[in-house]
């Protein structure tokens, strides 16, 4: 039986907006320029999950400094697609970043809330630097004023899944980013 190609649209995908080729070509880019400006030392990764579990995997194995890692829990959209109030955190650091570089990823920045609350929560620990890589940057939408250091991919404002993005918690296992049909874009498609 062939095989479908694993960049072709999902049937409940209204388009695809990066292709599986043009996210790893960009995740490359991404690590040489972080080496660029990390150069050769040590550093402390930090995800926010679930959105950035693929991207932070993916990433990571393009840079070859030393590297720990650590994740940050955020509660999420639920099923909903705009965020709605303040961001959680569900569960926090487990190792100490105390006096070491820090790379905060997350898989969008949106309003900029999410980023921004974690950003404040990561400078109480005091480290020698912080800086943050996204992988889609949505300028339009936000609330507040962040520019993280490293960006993907600038998008306009639509929904989008795939790549570790969800919608009620499905799609995260899609190979591509794309935008979620609007029959699907409503809770009671899910009842
Ligand atoms: P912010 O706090 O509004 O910047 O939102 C950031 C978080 O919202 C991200 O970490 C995502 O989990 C989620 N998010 C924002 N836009 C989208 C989207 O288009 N698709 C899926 N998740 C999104
Ligand atoms: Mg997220």
């Amino acid at each position: 039986m062939p095989t479908k190609p694993r960049t072709q649209g999902h049937p409940d995908l209204e388009s695809v907006m990066f292709t599986e080729e043009q996210i790893k070509t960009r995740v490359r880019e991404l690590g040489q320029e972080i080496r660029a400006v990390f150069g050769s030392g040590e550093f402390t990764l930090i995800s926010i999950i679930n959105g950035a579990v693929m991207f932070t995997a993916d990433l990571m194995r393009e840079i070859d400094n030393p590297v720990r890692l650590d994740c940050i829990r955020i509660s999420s959209y639920g099923d909903k697609m705009k965020s709605v109030g303040a961001p959680q955190v569900v569960a926090s650091l487990t190792i100490d970043i105390t006096n070491r570089h820090v790379l905060l990823i997350d898989d969008i920045l949106d309003t900029g809330k999410t980023i921004t609350l974690v950003s404040g929560l990561v400078r109480k620990h005091n480290p020698a630097s912080l800086r943050t890589c996204v992988l889609l940057d949505k300028i339009g939408r936000r609330e507040v004023n962040f520019e993280a250091d490293f960006v993907g991919f600038k998008i306009p404002d639509k929904f989008v899944v795939g790549y570790g993005l969800d919608f009620a918690e499905r799609y995260r296992n899609l190979p591509c980013i794309g935008v979620l049909s609007p029959r699907l874009q409503n809770a009671s498609a899910w009842a």
